[in-house]
This record gives C-alpha cells, structure tokens and sequence, in this order.
C-alpha cells in the first residue's frame, strides 16, 4: 500500500494512530533469531484473568500488525496459547480462534505446499513450506472447555505453524541450513541498524 491507499477514506488522525499502532504491535512481536522463540511453552493450569488479559493485549498486537496468527510465544510468554484471525485471508466467513493447550491428534498422510509468512520474520515475505493438508487438534477454548477441532487448508496450515511456535519450532526450521544463515544474517544486520 502506497500512502495515498492508506490516507484513502479515513481521516489523517485516524491513519496516523493506526501507524503508530502499527508500529508499536511490531516492537513488542519478538523478531528472530531470538532464543525466546526456541523455547516450548507451558501449558495453561487455569485460564484466570492473568490468561483473559493476555488473550486481548493478543488479539490487539496481532490486528495492529495485520497477522492472521500469533502465538504467546512471540510476545515472550512462555504459556501454550495461539490465536488466529484469518477472515482476512480466506474466503469463507471464519471465526477467531483462541486456542489453549493444544494437542494435534492426527495429521493427514496427504501433504500441500504453500508460502508461509511470520510476525517475527518480517523482513523475509514467505518461505514454502509442505504441510499435513488435514489435522485433528484437541485443545481448550478461552472459556477453558475442551474442544475438538477438524481442520484443513489455510486453517490447518496456520495450527501447524503456532502450534511449532509453543515448541520453539520457527519456519527456518523448515529451509535448508544454506538458507537460514542467509536469513538470520539479514535479520541480525536489520537489528543491529535497528530497522526492525
Ligand atoms: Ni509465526
């Protein structure tokens, strides 16, 4: 989006806080390599106020930074918690999800390959990776009920990949060792300049 796009039927104020949001929700998404992101979170005793609170602050970086998925792990909480919001993303009218200790039961032998980005990856777009096309997943809902969820497509794709974020697991675990140099080589100088 060039300026005039984002100016476009808004008012200046407006674009302007939502730059600011913008921004703020990237600083507080942990860019890697970070050794935060290679940590397996611990799943969630009781969902307290402590849990509700997170859950929101959640949903409020991950729309100001346009992500269709944030795991707790990003924002340095070492607690097995995702959300997701792909609405914006797929064509059918879907629901946010905010998932709790989850369990994958069961992954598909069929596979698919699509491009994958990531909120701590932001200035590498996509990495293809191939991905069970279906899943089983039991987990808790924000109300602490036990859920059981059959996925497949985008919707099992993203499961996939915030749930690898709760066990420490990014997308470079994904491309070959040549490639992920290359990539935290480009983010360490992007850190160190402070561009992200
Ligand atoms: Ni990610």
């Amino acid at each position: 989006l060039n300026e005039l796009d984002q100016l476009n039927g808004i008012t200046v104020e407006n674009a302007a806080k939502d730059n600011l949001k913008n921004k703020m929700a990237k600083r507080r998404v942990i860019i890697a390599p970070d050794p935060r992101l290679n940590t397996v979170a611990e799943p969630i005793k009781t969902i307290d106020e402590s849990i509700r609170r997170l859950i929101s602050d959640m949903f409020e970086i991950m729309q100001a930074a346009k992500g269709a998925g944030l795991a707790a792990t990003q924002i340095g909480i070492n607690k097995r918690l995702f959300i997701m919001d792909l609405s914006s993303y797929i064509e059918e009218e879907i629901k946010p999800y905010v998932i709790i200790n989850p369990e994958i039961t069961y992954c598909s032998e069929e596979t698919w390959i699509a491009e994958e980005g990531c909120l701590s990856f932001p200035e590498i777009k996509k990495i293809s990776i191939t991905r069970p096309e279906n899943i089983k997943m039991k987990y808790l809902d924000e109300k602490g009920e036990q859920k059981e969820m059959q996925a497949s497509g985008w919707l099992a794709r993203c499961i996939q990949h915030e749930t690898d974020h709760i066990n420490g697991i990014t997308m470079v675990h994904y491309v070959s060792k040549i490639k992920t140099d290359m990539i935290s080589k480009k983010l360490m100088k992007l850190k160190k300049n402070n561009e992200v």
